[in-house]
This record gives structure tokens, sequence and C-alpha cells, in this order.
């Protein structure tokens, strides 16, 4: 995707540093684009737990190269297990990130000591290839949807979509999730406009997906989390569509805390409720994610303190909570697969159930 008219993938290897990898400082949208160059395994586990780099498919995408990294020195089983170990512990509900360093880790025990840092940079390379192509194609799926919508609307006024977080393009190493066929949609001419959830707490959705939106010259309008049901109720939004960073076997998904609410309002007032997903996010082994995707619980003050531009357009922050005043910041939630209309993945649009996902990805073991 473009950035001031220039094409960027959210995670590359420069050329001239072919050892290091660059991305964006995701803390610093909108205010800012800066790069932030990464060369080693702590420095790769410090972008992704202080959320840097985020999103389900890029930290897996990340955590591969520091994986690399961290074998630069010590290519042995042992070192490979323990920086594997290391690195998955840094986010707990994103099932990318163990489903990259699986698949790294079988890649690397089948090759030598001595060829490991090689063949890494060349595994970690081809997840971000099909991370980009796998995106693409969640892209033309959603996008039919959303032709459906328009067709059906008789092509009247515009199609409105109400997403939440970022599912965006600097969310995977490019196109996005929940926003490409929405990309889609727009670059083809259907008039979309976007209700965009601000996300609290961290404001994926104001910082990050209305700055995505926007650069890109999408119709978009920024609401409180609160907000969405009331326009649900009074039939202005024709479809939500999340990303998410876990879907169980039976279907349930795993997306940014706020999701559930809106499943729920959705579910209420008969609006189509998609979920983006590459199969990376499925994850096989656990089937009720209410009881067995964990949660992350991030930092009290995510929630106790806001941060917003200062007069000067730099980033300051201001406590919203009296002095004293406990808080809990689980990160995610979990959406019984009930209250999902369907799935969009990479090989189509599938029910949200197991016998959904099977039938879409049968030659999963
Ligand atoms: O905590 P974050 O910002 O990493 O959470 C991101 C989300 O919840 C996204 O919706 C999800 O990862 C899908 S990204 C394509």
């Amino acid at each position: 995707m473009k950035i001031n008219g220039i094409s960027y993938r959210s995670l590359w290897r420069p050329s001239d540093d072919a050892s290091s990898i660059r991305i964006f400082d995701q803390t610093r949208f909108p205010w800012a684009v800066e790069l932030l160059e990464l060369r080693d395994v702590d420095g790769v586990a410090e972008a992704i737990t202080s959320m840097q780099v985020r999103g389900a498919p890029l930290i897996g995408a990340v955590a591969a190269y520091g994986l690399v990294f961290a074998l630069q020195d010590d290519a042995s089983d042992d070192a490979l297990d323990k920086a594997a170990t290391f690195l998955v512990a840094t986010r707990p509900t994103a099932i990318n990130l163990r489903w990259a360093i699986e698949r790294m880790v079988k890649h690397l025990k089948a090759v030598s000591e001595a060829g490991r840092v090689a063949a890494g940079y060349a595994e970690a390379d081809a997840i971000c290839d099909e991370d980009v192509q796998v995106n693409e194609s969640i892209g033309r799926h959603g996008l039919e949807l959303i032709r459906e919508i328009w067709e059906r609307k008789g092509r009247q006024g515009q199609v409105n979509l109400l997403t939440h977080c970022n599912a965006g393009w600097i969310a995977t190493v490019d196109w996005g999730t929940a926003l490409a066929p929405i990309y889609m949609a727009h670059d083809e001419g259907i008039p979309v406009h976007v209700w965009v959830d601000e996300t609290r707490p961290r404001n994926q959705g104001s910082l990050l997906t209305a700055w995505e939106l926007g650069s890109h010259g999408v119709p978009h309008t920024v609401i409180a989390d609160n907000a969405g049901g009331h326009y649900m109720q009074a039939g202005h939004v024709d479809m939500v569509i999340v990303g998410t960073d876990r879907v169980t076997a039976q279907g349930d998904v795993a997306n940014k805390i706020g999701t559930y609410l809106k499943a729920l309002a959705a579910h209420d007032n008969n609006v189509p409720f998609w979920v983006a997903l590459p199969s990376s996010t499925i994850d096989w082994r656990v089937r009720d994610g209410v009881k067995e995707i964990p949660i992350e619980e991030r930092s009290p003050d995510e929630v106790l303190f806001m941060t917003g531009l200062d007069s000067q357009g730099d980033a300051s922050r201001v406590r919203i909570a009296p002095l004293g005043s406990p808080a809990a910041n689980p990160a995610f939630d979990v959406t019984p697969a009930r209250l999902v209309t369907g799935l969009i993945t990479e090989r189509g649009r599938c029910e949200a159930s197991e016998a959904g996902l099977r039938s879409l990805f049968p030659d999963t073991p």
C-alpha cells in the first residue's frame, strides 16, 4: 500500500542491509511515519511487546526474522528452541505468532546448523510473500460480499461497513484482512463508507484504521466504541467486518476487546457479522474459544491514560481516571461462532463452524 504515493510493505529486508529488517513504528502513527530497524532477537521481542509492531499476521512474520537473528551466533537445536519459546511468549493471544515460529522451527531443524541462517531468511521471506498473496485473495472473496450488498441496494446510496480495531495493511505484510475487501471495493468504484470504532484503550481504530482509510481515500467516520449499536439500530450499518487473532476449530473468534459486544449488537439487529482471516489464524488445537484461548492482559495504564496530540503536534498523555483507581485491561475477547455470520479466508467464505472450516481446509490434519 502507499504512503505519500510511495508503495510499501509493512515489513521488509533492505537490499543493502539484508541481515536486518525494517518496520514502521506503529506507536508513532498517525503523528509520524518512522522506521524502526531490527537486527536482534531482543529488539524484535521488545517491538512486539511494546506494540511498535502489531496485528496478528505481522507479528508472526516479524517473529520469524527474530528467530533467524537469534541463530546468528549459535544455530544449535538448543538455541533454536530457546529463541522459539522466548518469541512465542511475547504476545499470547495471536496464534499467527506460534504458527510462524513452529513453521520456522520445523523447517530449520531439517537443515544443517551451518545452513540455518540462510535457510531461515529464505523461509521468513516466504512467509511474508505468502501473507501478501493470501490477504489479496481474502480481499477478492470479501469484495464479492460487498458487491452483493451493493447490488441488493439497487446500486443506490452507499455500502456502510463497520470495523473494529485495525485489520488493515499495517497489521499484515500488505493489504490487510478485514480492510482488503474495502480497499478493493473502493478501487472498483463501489461507494463504501466505513464506521471506524475508536477501539479503546489503544485506539487502533481512530489512530491506525482511520489513518489507513484516509490515506487511501476511503470515506470513513470515527465513532466512539459505544456508538456502533445505535447505528445498527438506525439501519446505518450494512455489514460488520473485522479481523481476528485466533479462530478455533469450531469457529469461535478472538479479536480486539469489544468485538464481542459488536457481534451481539449485530445479531440483535440482523446485521451480517463477517470475520476475515488467513488460515494461519486458525488454531485447530482448540475448540471452545471462551474457555481455551488465553487472553492477553496488558498494562492498566493503557486504560488510565489517553494519548493525544498537543498544540505542538507532539503526542502527550493525560490521565482520565482518579489517582488510586485501579484498572483492568484484557486486550481481546471471544465471539462465539453462533454470532458470526461467516468467515472469509484465502480459499473463500464459509460458515463459522467445524464443518464450514473443514469444507475449505480438508487437507489440514
Ligand atoms: O493488539 P493488536 O493491535 O495487535 O490487535 C490487532 C487485532 O485485534 C486485529 O484485529 C487482528 O490482529 C487482526 S489483524 C489482520
